[in-house]
């Protein structure tokens, strides 16, 4: 049987664990190759083994970086841009710094990659860009996610600037929306409250599947939106987020 992604090449940023990493998994076992990056190369060493991976050192808010990346790559069918930071705090906790170095990570990223990989992937005959927004962004307000949620807001704002601008160059952009879930970084900010059972069941409690989710769950649906499977979408917002915005 033919892989949902057989003969595609696909870079992904921020591989190296959470979401990115189930991710570039999720791609090379399907027929995927699969570019798997990260800033931190030594946690991207996991991936040794697995078939359909090479790994390789990005800094998603370096041009310089990036354009060592392309040389490598080349141009790809799949682009997963997943890199992100979670800023805590109300507007009013939010430091400049950390406002900025949110929009530094979670949106000029965006402006770096596009400007970076589109060119070449229009010249290739198009491909799949798929963002990592989130639930907090224009699409739920979440406490104490101010910088977060904006930053999230113009992830998608960008994609689907990107979706109709590269229509007729077979460029299809979406972004995943998700929920909380399961990853390193969560568990960071879990433990940074100094309560980690309390703040594990307030995660949970405004879940109402009463868990978080998986990386794996939002893999899977990061191949749909990969493949050409999902050749009749573009610009939208794939939220996955077990009903937390019904
Ligand atoms: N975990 C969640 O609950 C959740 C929910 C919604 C959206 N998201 C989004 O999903 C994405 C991944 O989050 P996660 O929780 O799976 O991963 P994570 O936060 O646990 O890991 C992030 C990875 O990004 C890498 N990284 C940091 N700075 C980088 C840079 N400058 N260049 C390249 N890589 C860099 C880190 O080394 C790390 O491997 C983020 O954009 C996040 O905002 C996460």
């Amino acid at each position: 049987m033919t892989r949902r992604l057989e003969g595609k090449t696909a870079v992904v940023t921020a591989a190296a664990q959470g979401i990115g990493e189930a991710t570039a998994r999720a791609f090379a076992a399907e027929g995927a190759k699969v570019w798997a990056t990260d800033v931190n190369l030594e946690k991207l060493n996991d991936f040794e083994a697995v078939g359909g991976i090479t790994t390789r050192r990005c800094d998603v808010t370096d041009d310089a970086s990036i354009a060592d990346l392309l040389v490598k790559t080349g141009a790809p069918d799949i682009l997963f841009n997943c890199a992100g930071y979670v800023a805590v705090g109300s507007i009013l906790q939010t430091s400049e710094a950390d406002w900025d170095f949110s929009f530094e990570l979670n949106v000029k990223s965006l402006y770096r990659m596009h400007k970076a990989f589109l060119p070449p992937m229009i010249d290739n005959g198009g491909g799949s860009i798929v963002n990592m927004a989130s639930l907090a962004s224009h699409l739920l307000g979440v406490a104490d996610r101010a910088a977060y949620t904006a930053t999230k807001a113009a992830v998608i704002g960008l994609t689907k600037s990107v979706a109709k601008d590269y229509l007729p160059d077979n460029i299809r952009a979406n972004a995943i929306a998700p929920a909380t879930v399961e990853t390193p970084s969560l568990q960071e900010r879990i433990e940074a409250t100094g309560d980690a059972e309390a703040a594990r069941a307030a995660f949970i409690s405004r879940q109402p599947m009463g868990r978080v989710g998986t990386p794996e769950e939002i893999a899977h649906l990061a191949v749909y939106l990969a493949s050409d499977e999902s050749a009749y979408t573009t610009g939208q917002i794939h939220v996955i987020d077990g009903a937390m915005s019904l």
